[in-house]
């Protein structure tokens, strides 16, 4: 009898489980592939991303081009109205003594076009220096081996002097504390001559050496006396020990995202304020100390070290191909060319796709790239004409566009192009049916947008154009994001990764932020760090999520019931959004779940055509409190996903969490 009651009881709630806030997965019709490229990453110099960040060159302004230039670069495009201007002084050197050290910065005797300044530093005593403030701090470490170089010469007889300057014979080169009182490591350089000399330094410190950023490098006088330098590099140790290479911390962070390709330069920073500061990729390749560097449209300088070569590395070190933006003959200033004028640049964008994927023995741009030291051409499917031309009033890009596409097609037919207006855009009358293999698609929201938007891609014309959501984010939280902008961009990556059959790729941005005063031009950035140390936001960690629980086939989810949310303006949108996708040859489901709203949601679950199902399933859960919870530097893993074990069947009902984002691998 009490056999029977229990059996009605379990069939009455399964029956209820049937009806309400159900998810049926059609495992039997998950015949659709996921993009393989679906997640990738998107960068740009913003925020002192490169510079100041995952460039290992500590040293800004190395050839003191910046200096006596208090004022520095202008930030220029279309920038954040809310993001305060870079405080930052350009030249970033001080002098240990305001009058002993005199110093004069020489523009006509530099080491070769590139870098045609260098300064003049006269000591009237020994011990007396000149220091560079690094980007906020150098990065100390016990056991560090920093490499760098200095360039070095005695001065000439400047203007009226009768006779050439009394010259310093040796130099100490040294990291030391703020204050100068701790050395952390030092080295000496000797054997100055009049011409210029590059001299190779090495600073290594002790096994017993503390983490700390109070740290500056200075170059002191061991006599009275002048001297002229310039280049003075300093290089933290690489990814994959890279010469010329990027920081190891970032490097692993972005490898843990699993990313497909990289995008790259820009952003804003492809076009330039102007077309003298645009991404001229040519500049940028060879030896770093022959790249003249160019001004960031956000306010600051870049030495370009961080160039062609490097991009396309960093794009295959953390496991994905690169996607290049070629610059397309629009600039930031809305200035442009068309026509004639143009095919220099398209020119430009074929050596460029040359110096990428051509042959290092039968090709001349190929032959370049070996020479840089990489004779293997690098994996390239995607090419981008330009960065949102939509900002482009005068209505030439689709005519840039057409000029762009049918040269690179005519050249390299197997490459994908990708334009970054729409296609009701890009169809004018010069251009009725425009040919166009993907459009980029950039959305900057707010939480609720995304949510608004979650369905978005469902109902997308599948015989247009493939997407490429070449950024996109959920600006909330400052200088990273928060929880609640964690929510918006999972309820914005269920509707890719439900779509990436039309949605084929996409990329967040911007990618960093280095949190120290005046650094950030864009507020609401994925990962932060200072020069010492890295954390990633919760943003990260859902991309981290998405990216590593996820299947080769979309698998049909058939949503019942699901809970609302009530927006502003009276509107409403789903508290519960979802994604399932599984893996065809191991069987694998992954079932991803976010509970936009600060209650506990119960959901029933119904697999459809599977045999077996594991009872435990894997649980991966990112949660916080409250949604304007976040990590910062201080506190850098306040969120964070967290693993556990879900009880799953064909038919099962689990509970989310507020606020949260839930992963399920359910075998
Ligand atoms: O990512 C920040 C900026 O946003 C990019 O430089 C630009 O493409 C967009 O307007």
């Amino acid at each position: 009898m009490r056999k029977l009651f229990v059996m009605t009881v379990m069939l009455c709630a399964n029956a209820l489980m049937l009806q309400a806030q159900q998810l049926t997965l059609r495992l039997d019709k998950a015949d659709t592939e996921v993009s393989p490229m679906l997640y990738g990453l998107m960068t740009e110099e913003i925020n002192y991303s490169y510079e100041g960040g995952l460039y290992t060159q500590l040293v800004p302004n190395p050839a003191f081009a910046d200096m006596f230039n208090p004022r520095g670069g202008r930030r220029g495009g279309r920038p954040d109205p809310n993001a305060p201007r870079p405080t930052v002084r350009p030249d970033r050197w001080q002098l240990t003594d305001t009058v002993r050290v005199r110093v004069r910065q020489n523009r006509q005797a530099g080491i070769n076009d590139a870098n045609p300044t260098s300064l003049v530093v006269n000591f009237e005593q020994a011990g007396l220096g000149i220091v560079s403030e690094g980007y906020w701090g150098f990065p100390i470490r016990k056991s560090t081996t920093f490499k760098g170089a200095i360039y070095v010469k005695q001065p000439a007889a400047f203007n009226n002097e009768s006779a050439a300057p009394t010259p310093v014979s040796s130099l100490t080169i040294a990291l030391k504390s703020a204050d100068g009182n701790t050395t952390y490591a030092e080295t000496k350089v000797s054997g100055f001559s009049k011409d210029w000399k590059k001299f190779d330094i090495q600073l290594t410190t002790s096994a017993t050496q503390a983490d700390t950023k109070d740290a500056r490098l200075f170059i002191i006088a061991d006599q009275a006396g002048s001297i002229e330098l310039t280049r003075v590099t300093l290089y933290a140790p690489s990814f994959k020990d890279r010469k010329n290479g990027l920081r190891i911390d970032l490097m692993e962070m972005m490898a843990e995202m699993r990313p497909k390709f990289l995008r790259f330069p820009g952003g804003n920073y492809l076009e330039g304020n102007n077309f003298a500061n645009r991404f001229d990729w040519k500049q940028t390749i060879g030896d770093p100390d022959e790249r003249p560097g160019h001004q960031s449209p956000w306010g600051y300088r870049s030495t370009d070290g961080l160039g062609l070569l490097e991009f396309l590395q960093w794009a295959v070190d953390v496991g994905g191909e690169p996607v290049v933006g070629v610059f397309a003959g629009y600039v930031l200033s809305g200035d442009h060319l068309d026509g004639d004028y143009v095919k220099p640049f398209i020119q430009d964008a074929l050596d460029e796709i040359e110096y990428i994927i051509g042959d290092a023995q039968t090709t001349k741009w190929g032959a370049v790239r070996a020479r840089d030291g990489h004779p293997e051409p690098f994996p390239l499917h995607y090419v981008e004409i330009g960065n949102e031309d939509f900002f482009d009033r005068s209505g030439s890009y689709p005519n840039r566009f057409k000029m762009f596409y049918e040269a690179i097609k005519a050249r390299y037919p197997q490459l994908q192009i990708i334009s970054t207006v729409g296609y009701n855009a890009l169809k004018s009358k010069a251009i009725p049916n425009p040919v166009v293999d993907l459009i980029d698609e950039h959305y900057y929201r707010n939480a609720f947008d995304m949510y608004r938007n979650a369905f978005q891609y469902d109902s997308y014309d599948r015989t247009g154009p493939k997407i490429f959501c070449g950024e996109w984010a959920t600006r909330e939280g400052s200088p990273t994001t928060n929880m609640n902008a964690a929510l918006g961009d999972a309820a914005w990556m269920t509707c890719m990764e439900r779509n990436s059959d039309i949605c084929v790729m996409s990329c967040y941005a911007p990618l960093f932020v280095n949190v120290e005063p005046g650094a950030m031009q864009w507020a609401s950035d994925l990962i932060g760090y200072d020069v010492l140390n890295a954390y990633g936001s919760p943003s990260y960690w859902a991309q981290v999520m998405f990216s590593q629980y996820l299947g080769d086939r979309i698998v049909p989810v058939e949503a019942t019931d699901l809970p609302k949310q009530t927006l502003d303006r009276n509107d409403e949108a789903n508290a519960v959004f979802y994604t399932a996708t599984k893996d065809a040859k191991t069987g694998k489901t992954y079932l991803k779940l976010v509970n936009a709203v600060g209650t506990a949601q119960q959901l029933n679950i119904k697999l459809e055509g599977v045999g077996k199902v594991k009872s435990k399933a894997k649980k991966v859960e990112l949660k916080s409190a409250r949604p304007e919870d976040t990590n910062s530097i201080d506190n850098p893993r306040n969120i964070v996903p967290q693993e556990s074990t879900q009880k799953v069947g064909k038919q099962f009902a689990i509970t989310l969490a507020p606020y949260s984002i839930t992963a399920l691998v359910i075998e």
